[in-house]
């Protein structure tokens, strides 16, 4: 590599690459050119190599421990910041002043309501569907309703339609859980703010009076603050990837939903807790994490080792602090599965093979632990994932459209099957 520039020499062929740096983090070899100049491609299977797109919204420093929003640290924005400022701050790249916030939550607020057809829409689930089988129907659904937010090329009709999914993908969250209950759904309240508002459509029932606990509240704005955005992850690059195609922008985050939904990404939390009951007591952690060490066992701690994250994840000690805030506001003194988790962190922490292997707690270790005690059933962690993660879809999904260098998103491949054969018919086949 020799200042702005590499060589590469492939195939007895020698090509100069541009380097691009970044403002902070790793440079990039420019390689869109070196099929046309070397007739080869690049293979990084997991992108583990491969910056998939330029981007000015989300920085991680794994090794260090590090995620910024717009370049204002995760830490500062979780302890001072509010949800929906932060939405602001990922969707419009600055926070926001007071009457832009204010004006901000005015218009999420006004979104909060579906067309009330989509209730109907719901009817056909079956009252045992996962919630996240909901999700991605239901999120996809609100492309068959607002026509009038779906002309991608137009900034007004991009930003409504960006509006709508902030404050209608919390209302549909909570029809999820209501339904796998069987209990109405409860309508948004506009004097309400967001999280509070979201506790109460998920919590309230026609025949009480329901009060917002301000501390769960706090805590769970917290929580989405922490899943808003996190760069180029699967879900994320799911969603530029089906938006590059010039897609409906609800289908394309529908897209982003059925993605999270795996027990490699968003699915973890539910898995994790799934696990730390699995484990129920202390003394049976030693039998999983040697499980999670065995080579031949297909187990993995849940919770722990990220892609990007070679060090303690920062949202994950957040992530722990408020799950102290939330059990001493309920009167929760003992949590046999917090006991288990802390216990199941030293352990592990101190084990020669996640040490080597630099593998840390992540966001979801802690996440199930506090969601729980909140009231959220497991089926419903990776659907609050997806209801703050939404904005970090929309904000990298607009910041492509907006990029005039947009083309879509298509990967080559190394092929590895049969070369050309001749078709037999059936009875010619032995
Ligand atoms: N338990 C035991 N071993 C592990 C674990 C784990 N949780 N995670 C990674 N390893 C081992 C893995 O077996 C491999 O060992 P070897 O090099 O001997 O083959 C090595 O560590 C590297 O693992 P990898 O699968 O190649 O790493 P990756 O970067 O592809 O995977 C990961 C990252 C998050 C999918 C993985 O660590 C994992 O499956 N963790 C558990 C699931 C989890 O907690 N996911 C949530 C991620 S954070 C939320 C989000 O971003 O969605």
């Amino acid at each position: 590599m020799n200042g702005a520039s590499s060589t590469l020499i492939a195939d007895n062929k020698q090509v100069e690459l541009a380097v691009r740096p970044g403002t902070i983090g790793p440079s990039v070899v420019d390689i869109s050119k070196l099929y046309a100049q070397t007739g080869m491609f690049t293979y990084d299977p997991g992108f583990t190599s491969t910056a998939a797109c330029e981007s000015q919204i989300t920085y991680i420093d794994g090794d260090e421990g590090i995620l910024l929003y717009r370049g204002y640290p995760i830490e500062q924005l979780a302890e001072h910041g509010d949800f929906l400022e932060t939405c602001y701050l990922l969707l419009y790249g600055e926070l926001p002043t007071a009457a832009q916030k204010a004006d901000f939550d005015y218009r999420v607020t006004r979104h909060t309501m579906v067309h009330d057809q989509m209730n109907r829409f719901f009817q056909g689930f079956r009252r045992d569907a996962h919630p996240m089988a909901i999700m991605v129907a239901s999120v996809g659904a609100l492309s068959a309703f607002y026509h009038d937010s779906t002309d991608i090329s137009d900034p007004h009709q991009r930003m409504v339609a960006s509006m709508r999914m902030i404050a209608k993908i919390p209302t549909l969250a909570a029809m999820a859980y209501k339904y796998s209950i069987g209990q109405p759904f409860v309508y948004p309240q506009n004097h309400l703010d967001f999280t509070s508002n979201f506790l109460r459509m998920c919590f309230a029932v026609p025949a009480e009076e329901y009060k917002v606990n301000p501390v769960l509240s706090r805590a769970l704005d917290r929580i989405f603050i922490l899943h808003a955005d996190h760069e180029q992850n699967a879900s994320t690059s799911t969603v530029r990837l089906a938006g590059s195609s010039g897609a409906n922008p609800f289908a394309c985050i529908a897209a982003g939903v059925a993605c999270l939904w795996g027990p490699a990404h968003g699915g973890a939390n539910e898995a994790a807790l799934k696990m730390l009951e699995e484990i129920g007591t202390p003394d049976r952690i030693p039998l999983y994490v040697n499980k999670a060490k065995d080579k031949n066992d297909a187990f993995r701690l849940m919770g722990f080792g990220h892609r990007v994250y070679k060090n303690y994840d920062p949202r994950a000690r957040i992530m722990q602090k408020t799950t102290h805030e939330v059990l001493n506001e309920l009167g929760i003194k003992d949590d046999p599965l917090l006991d288990v988790a802390i216990e199941l962190e030293q352990f592990a922490l101190k084990d020669e093979y996640f040490l080597e292997k630099k593998l840390y707690p992540n966001i979801d270790f802690y996440s199930g632990i506090t969601l729980k005690a909140m009231g959220f059933p497991t089926s419903m962690f990776t659907v609050l994932f997806a209801l703050a993660r939404t904005v970090g879809w929309i904000a990298q999904w607009k910041e492509m459209i907006e990029d005039p260098s947009q083309k879509i998103g298509r990967p080559r491949q190394l092929y590895t099957g049969a070369t050309r054969r001749d078709y037999l018919t059936i009875a010619q086949r032995a």
